[in-house]
């Protein structure tokens, strides 16, 4: 009970020893915002002054973070959404095109944990039409200086929260590759802190780093009001600049995150390819994955039944295994209203239903491994 590993955690550095990162490339624009919800609303308004329509909508998918939906709500886009193919994280690519209209001004493709979404194919569907192209890497970030040249699309959104790939207490950047829309860039102010709130941002990085830690990660779960791994519908108020003091802290994080090995992760593989019939690796089965760093190792169960009790033992063995998001987005409280979704969902409804995402952070041991070992072993069923 007492030694606990959490499903993200990488700890924040609070050094300021490295050079500026290299974001973007000498003929790009960056923005550093509040965070990766306020880079997206960002983004979003941008695509919506370039296409100057009276409804704009942006095509998202069903499975996701609600804060992609906070944001198409502050940029005052309509969400449309858009099922994923059976058994991958990518966006339905018949459903996209079934539903881009003379009102779509943005498509969203979100790089699921590392696995990048089918940018090539999405560009064909949207051919001459003037809509621009989001990568929401929010759970990915690459190990290019400049980091842009890994993406490909218009604008790509980074968070810098606590959990994500390069951790702060928050922060996002906004990075617009495509030039024609720099002159649809609006301004934003500095974020005001105030007195506590400096004091609050110092004392966040040590804190958090003390509660990820094996030692104390189940104080932390079994706080009361503790609201970890839940996930929410969160109204987005502000856009603003990054405060210098997250500013100041972005290059040591960054390089720490890019110097990071990936032991664990093929580690995880090995044990994935040991049960084959048990469980359905999902980035060996995407052919965009082409072993890219994982923030969590992503893997189906054959059943929703067989993920309630692989779960269900990886989390008594305090393995730091988790659900992701709990459903699609229309069933987490407070989205329906703001959506627009022919879809029934079906293939996103199964993929939430029998995802885990497995840690591949620097505290996963060979105990935790073992775990997984024994829990996949312990399982019944076929991949379908
Ligand atoms: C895919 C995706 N986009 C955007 C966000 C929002 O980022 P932030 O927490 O920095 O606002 C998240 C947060 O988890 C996310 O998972």
């Amino acid at each position: 009970m007492f030694h606990r590993i959490a499903p993200v955690g990488n700890p924040i550095s609070w050094r300021h020893s490295s050079p500026p990162p290299t974001l973007v490339a000498r003929e790009e624009r960056c923005l550093l915002l509040n965070s990766g919800t306020a880079a997206l609303a960002a983004a979003l308004e941008i695509a919506s002054e370039y296409a100057n329509l009276p409804k704009p909508e942006v095509i998202m998918p069903g499975y996701a973070c609600p804060d992609i939906i906070s944001a198409a709500v502050f940029a005052g886009l309509t969400p449309v959404l858009v099922d994923i193919t059976p058994q991958h994280p990518y966006m339905s690519l018949q459903e996209i095109s079934a539903v881009i209209n003379h009102n779509t001004v943005a498509i969203l493709a979100l790089n699921f944990l590392g696995i990048p979404e089918r940018i090539e194919n999405i560009r064909q569907l949207i051919g001459e039409k003037k809509i621009v192209l989001i990568e929401d890497s929010a759970q990915w970030f690459p190990d290019t200086n400049p980091v842009s040249s890994s993406f490909s699309t218009d604008m790509v959104v980074l968070s810098f929260g606590k959990g994500k790939p390069v951790s702060l207490p928050g922060g996002g950047a906004l990075l617009i590759r495509n030039s024609e829309l720099n002159n649809h860039i609006k301004t934003y102010s500095s974020e005001k802190l105030s007195f506590f709130d400096r004091l609050k941002l110092r004392a966040i990085p040590p804190l958090y780093n003390c509660l990820i830690s094996p030692l104390l990660y189940w104080l932390l779960e079994s706080m009361p009001g503790s609201k970890l791994g839940e996930t929410h519908y969160d109204v987005l108020d502000d856009i603003s600049t990054m405060n210098s003091i997250q500013g100041k802290h972005l290059a040591e994080n960054i390089r720490r995150y890019q110097q990071r090995d990936q032991t664990t992760q093929l580690a995880i593989k090995e044990v994935l390819d040991t049960f084959p019939e048990k469980v359905y690796d999902l980035p060996s089965h995407c052919n965009s994955y082409n072993g890219q760093r994982l923030l969590r190792y992503p893997v189906l169960l054959p059943t929703a039944a067989s993920r309630e009790t692989v779960l269900a033992e990886l989390i008594n063995a305090g393995a730091g295994a988790s659900p992701f998001y709990p459903s699609v987005l229309p069933s987490i409280t407070g989205v329906a209203e703001h959506i627009v979704c022919h879809s029934a969902l079906p293939h996103a409804t199964d993929f939430a239903a029998r995802l885990i995402t497995l840690p591949t952070h620097t505290n996963v041991t060979n105990r935790h491994i073992f775990a997984l070992k024994s829990a996949l072993k312990d399982s019944q069923g076929q991949p379908a």
